[in-house]
């Protein structure tokens, strides 16, 4: 089978769900526009009945997106696609994303509704959908675990309602590639009206299969699949949107099928969205960990250094990985510095490229040479929103030593507001981040996480740090970076306090 294989990202929604994930609107802008630059197909941009909030960044996001199609999620009933259609109309391409559970155990325990009223409902509200958008995607939740006769029924009654896309999830990360692709094979046979639609897979990584079984979907015949940027999702996550695209891209032979994303841009847009939800990319993830290109044994460097494909099967070029080459240094104006950063997909503000360039010219008289990826980590070490409200570092100072208590001052500004307190700590971190609570005096929480790494090479590197937050069963973290380790941690304390106060918030105000 040949073709293109679209790519419906679902970061926005599966992956926003994910503990720790949770994004703003102005994050959910951001990584929209990744998605776009991506060339994404589809975008699923939340589920718009499920707040106030999820309601504004879908319609938001649907606002913004122009090359897309735009789609929200929504339950079988009338109230979700009402509300879903309400935030996607506006959208160049909208889509009503409907699903409704079809295993046994689903049914019975969870919607409480015999088989023949979810077929029911499920054709009655693909109608309804279809009456308000002429892009109704349905969705069988649980599809792996369901009868395959039942599963066959209601995709033909689905499309029969107004269908176009007909899509399998893997909810539970259950199933093996030789079950979904006779899945799909399956049901292509037994409903033949399904090649007048499109086929789509969604597959979770519980059983770490997600991948495998979304490829083996495209085997089947599906020509939609369903995945995030990082794998990030419910539980263990979803496929991975660039492990699938680049199995496709390195093996045509076995696929036989592209995609229409612009793989050079695969690496920024997992930064970004790591950077966003304050995480770091495990060394060894695929494609986009940082060791996925390094070759560490003498072996492979040297087959390396003789020919790349020995060891390599993809080029870091081809997902983006800027080079460490030497690209900017203190001669260079800000023409240069503007070039670099549209050169490298950011799209900033008049606002945050000032920002952005104080910042390069400071970088360079703490740093000679500076990278692509120093100015990368600059950039996002700006954007998002923990530089837009709440506290900002104005001014620190530490004093510690091997047999006396560490001290720390620090200065915050809040709305036009300069605070300055002190404290002891064990520790010059410890002291910072006890001197900016006496300022902040942030709700209840515990310590989730603190990690620091150095983001460039060379002694002057620069280094990142992440600290996470608990509060209210939900995680926050910011993210610093800075050539001073000491600086980096109290401004990942300060955004990731900013995060959690956002929080505290909005639930004193509902
Ligand atoms: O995993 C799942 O079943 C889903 C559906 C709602 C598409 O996310
Ligand atoms: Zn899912």
């Amino acid at each position: 089978m040949t073709g293109q294989v679209k790519i419906f990202d679902t970061t926005l929604r599966d992956g926003e769900q994910s503990p720790g994930c949770s994004m703003n609107m102005q994050e959910k802008l951001e990584v929209a526009r990744r998605l776009e630059l991506l060339r994404a197909d589809v975008i699923e941009a939340g589920f718009a009945a499920s707040s106030p909030g999820d309601f504004a960044s879908v319609s938001a996001v649907a606002a913004a997106v122009k090359s897309c199609v735009v789609a929200s999620l929504a339950r079988c009933c009338r109230g979700d696609i009402d509300a879903a259609y309400a935030a996607i109309k506006g959208a160049a391409a909208p889509r009503i994303h409907v699903f409704i559970a079809t295993s046994p155990v689903h049914m019975e325990y969870k919607l409480r509704m015999p088989p023949e009223k979810v077929l029911e409902q499920a054709a009655e509200m693909v109608r309804y959908a279809k009456s308000l958008c002429p892009d109704v995607e349905f969705s069988c939740e649980d599809a792996t675990r369901s009868d395959p006769a039942f599963l066959a029924k209601i995709v033909r009654a689905a499309i029969a309602s107004g269908a176009n896309v007909i899509n399998i999830p893997d909810t539970v990360g259950y199933t093996t590639p030789p079950e979904m692709r006779a899945l799909i094979e399956q049901l292509r046979s037994e409903v033949p009206e399904c090649e007048g639609i499109e086929l789509s897979v969604h597959c979770h990584n519980d059983l770490g299969m997600a991948t495998a079984n979304t490829l083996a979907g495209i085997l089947g015949g599906a020509r939609q699949v369903e995945c995030t940027i990082n794998g990030l999702g419910e539980r263990a996550g979803n496929a991975p949107m660039e492990e699938v695209v680049m199995a496709i891209k390195t093996r045509p032979e076995v696929y036989n099928v592209h995609t229409g994303i612009d793989t050079t841009q695969i690496y920024r847009a997992s930064k970004a969205v790591y950077g966003i939800i304050g995480r770091t990319v495990s060394l060894n993830k695929p494609i986009v960990g940082t060791n996925a290109f390094a070759h560490e044994a003498g072996i492979h460097q040297h087959g390396v250094l003789a020919n790349r494909s020995t060891y390599e099967i993809m080029t870091p070029e081809s997902i983006g990985i800027p080079s460490n080459q030497i690209v900017l240094g203190k001669h260079s104006g800000r023409h240069a510095f503007e070039e670099k950063l549209s050169s490298m997909g950011f799209a900033l503000s008049q606002e945050e490229t000032e920002r952005a360039f104080t910042e390069f010219k400071e970088l360079c008289d703490k740093k000679k040479d500076i990278t692509d990826r120093d100015i990368e980590f600059l950039v996002w070490n700006l954007t998002p929103a923990g530089s837009s409200g709440g506290y900002s570092l104005k001014g620190f100072s530490v004093h510690t030593g091997s047999n006396e208590a560490a001290t720390a001052v620090i200065t915050l500004e809040k709305d036009g507001v300069v605070t300055e307190d002190v404290a002891l700590g064990n520790g010059p971190v410890d002291a910072a981040y006890k001197a900016v609570d006496k300022i902040v005096n942030p709700p209840g929480f515990q310590f989730e996480n603190y990690v620091i790494q150095s983001v460039s090479e060379g002694k002057d590197s620069l280094g990142e740090v992440i600290t996470t937050l608990r509060h209210d069963g939900k995680t926050f973290s910011g993210k610093g970076l800075s050539t001073d380790v000491i600086e980096a941690s109290i401004l990942s304390y300060i955004y990731a306090l900013n995060r959690l106060l956002e929080y505290a918030r909005s639930r004193e105000e509902k």
